[in-house]
């Protein structure tokens, strides 16, 4: 079974009803949330999309906080997030699907990826880093969040010990950065398994994660020669 085809046949639903609760706690820290606090010009921010969204906890904050006229979209593998997420933020609109084929067409403004990338099957890695490419506008922003450890490494996924399942640790930032076409505006690291708040602290690679915010340009970074 590929990781992809376990997510969505019942993985998905398993770590949506294992987390549900602590989605949308208040007191739980947000480090998507919180680096996008600090950007600026957030009007210009019209269309939202985020793949690997849960049930759109996440997506209906920034419309309550900080987009109220934002189209906002989220796409998951979980059926499960994606029918409690529609009763619960009619306002947001969500759609079952995978990162690697999101079925959503257009470009967005801002395109959310947080702890998502690790868990795709890695025949699935280039699709889907081109599947959320596509769907960031020239000069949109593009939020990424996953861990962070000093050198690439896979873990077997301990709630499926029976499967060939793996999380895949990597800095997926630099895939992003390597096409030429991003650049990276801001990123804050921070200890993923212990944070109790945001003051920045130093962490070590197993326990690193990451939240970068890339600005995306089709020519800009281009100087003609
Ligand atoms: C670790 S959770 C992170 C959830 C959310 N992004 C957050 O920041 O809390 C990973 C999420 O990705 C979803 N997922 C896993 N594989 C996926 C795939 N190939 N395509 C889309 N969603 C996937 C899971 O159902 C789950 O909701």
């Amino acid at each position: 079974m590929t990781q992809d085809s376990l997510f969505i046949s019942g993985e998905g639903d398993n770590w949506y009803r294992r987390n549900r609760s602590a989605l949308d706690n208040p007191d739980k820290l947000d480090w998507p949330l919180h680096l996008f606090d600090l950007l600026g010009n957030k009007e210009a921010i019209t269309s939202v999309i985020e793949l690997g969204c849960s049930n759109g906890f996440r997506l209906a904050k920034f419309k309550r906080e900080y987009l109220p006229n934002a189209r906002c979209v989220g796409v998951d593998a979980s059926t499960e997030a994606i029918s409690t997420g529609k009763s619960l933020f009619p306002e947001v609109e969500l759609y079952h699907g995978t990162i690697s084929a999101p079925p959503v067409e257009g470009h967005f403004d801002l395109v959310v990826v947080n702890y998502v990338l690790h868990w795709v099957d890695r025949s699935q890695l280039s699709r889907s880093l081109a599947a959320v490419d596509c769907l960031v506008k020239d000069g949109g922003l593009l939020l990424l969040g996953d861990f962070l450890p000093d050198y690439p490494q896979r873990r077997r996924y301990h709630h499926r010990p029976e499967e060939q399942v793996f999380t895949y640790k990597q800095n997926y930032s630099a895939s992003f950065l390597a096409l030429g076409l991003y650049r990276e505006m801001a990123r804050l690291t921070y200890d993923h398994d212990g944070a109790s708040s945001y003051e920045l602290l130093p962490v070590d690679s197993q326990r690193r994660g990451v939240c970068t915010l890339q600005v995306k340009s089709l020519n800009g970074y281009y100087p003609e020669v």
